[in-house]
């Protein structure tokens, strides 16, 4: 009798070992699936990019999610004329250093934003001693040895710029904003600054950044001007589609047409500034009203999610078109939606929420066939 026990031993130790195998399964698998992140679930679509400010880099929740979801990063403000350049003979190289180290360390790509644009510019740049106008000879030359500073000292650690942001108007019979730039310099400045990044960073991919993309009339106006560029040998090698959009637009058919304009131009096209508002889009400044509550309501939840579904969809249907998709900013703990276009209304624009968490609509983007 004591060989049938141990037989019995033996195979009742098989049935446990394989018991505790199948039910050791689902969570190595779950635990795999959480290791995961963003970037590997598009590794053969697309690189995943986010806009960060340097504290987000100190150890923390933001510093992990960053490392984990994406492969790319831009400066959300630091590589822009006022904060880099604050006094015509002085720049303020130290946060936008600290991202490029942090890139380094991580192997992380980064993109540069923004060479010349008519906001967060410094006071000197437009005037002189007196405080009158300069020329369009002497905003040129400025425009030129702050690109040539900038784009000189980054070289080889970006792989692309946005040279030129939001030079187009919104007016509808308007075709440049009428911003400084343009006032004193024309149209000219548009070109001189493609030329003056290829000068000092020849390998960089450089890119028109612009919002508001989604819509026709402003559309063509972008798409006249790119084109223009490129005929007339500029160097231009892409158009940055912000992506500010909301959980109300752009609907499907728009998202497609939009895309496919500008790459039968032939041009890269990235989604350089994601995030998709749970407010019905507004592009100026306004005071807060009663009606702007802060509260993340189910409907707002569940649009947000049928929305990212959507535009991720697309997305991967138009992988050999998209160069790059960046969102901008990190979770809902903090979007600069918080203060714009209505200053101190929450927004939930992003795909993690504000304990850092992944939202449904995250696990939306990331299950797909
Ligand atoms: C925003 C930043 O996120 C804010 O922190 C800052 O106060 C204003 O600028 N289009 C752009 C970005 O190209 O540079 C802007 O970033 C958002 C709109």
């Amino acid at each position: 009798m004591p060989n049938i026990s141990k037989i019995l031993g033996f195979f009742l130790v098989l049935i446990l070992l394989n018991g505790c195998q199948n039910r050791r399964q689902p969570v190595e698998q779950k635990a795999e699936m959480s290791e995961k992140g963003l970037k590997d679930y598009y590794q053969d679509y697309f690189p995943v990019g986010v806009a960060v400010y340097p504290q987000a880099l100190d150890k923390g929740p933001e510093a992990t999610l960053i490392q984990k979801h994406f492969v790319s990063m831009t400066p959300e403000n630091v590589m822009k004329m006022g904060p880099i350049h604050p006094q015509k003979d002085s720049f303020n190289w130290a946060p936008a250093d600290k991202i490029v180290a942090f890139a380094k360390e991580h192997q992380l790509k980064m993109r540069g934003h923004a060479l010349c644009w008519h906001n967060q510019t410094p006071d000197w740049l437009f005037v002189d001693d007196e405080g009158n106008d300069v020329s369009k000879e002497e905003l040129l030359d400025r425009l030129k040895s702050h690109i040539t500073e900038v784009a000189s000292r980054y070289k080889g650690t970006l792989y692309a710029w946005d040279v030129v942001n939001e030079a187009i108007s919104d007016q509808k019979d308007e075709f440049y904003r009428k911003s400084k730039w343009y006032q004193i310099c024309g149209e000219e400045f548009i070109a001189r600054a493609f030329e003056y990044a290829r000068a000092a960073d020849p390998n960089a991919e450089l890119f028109y950044n612009d919002y508001e993309v989604i819509n026709p009339v402003k559309r063509q106006k972008i798409y006249d001007l790119v084109k223009g560029l490129k005929e007339n040998g500029v160097p231009i090698d892409g158009v940055g589609i912000q992506g500010h959009w909301s959980i109300y637009e752009p609907d499907e058919s728009t998202l497609k047409e939009t895309i496919e304009q500008f790459t039968s131009l032939g041009l890269k096209v990235q989604i350089t500034e994601l995030d998709l508002s749970v407010y019905p889009k507004e592009h100026s400044l306004r005071e807060k009203r009663d009606a702007d509550t802060d509260e993340f309501t189910l409907e707002q939840k569940q649009k947000q999610v049928e929305q990212y579904d959507m535009i991720f969809r697309v997305f991967r249907e138009y992988k050999d078109d998209l160069n790059a998709v960046t969102f901008w900013n990190i979770s809902d703990k903090y979007s600069w939606l918080d203060h714009f276009p209505v200053p101190d209304r929450k927004d939930y624009p992003l795909l993690f929420d504000e304990d850092h968490e992944p939202k449904e609509a995250y696990y939306k983007v990331i299950n797909f066939e």
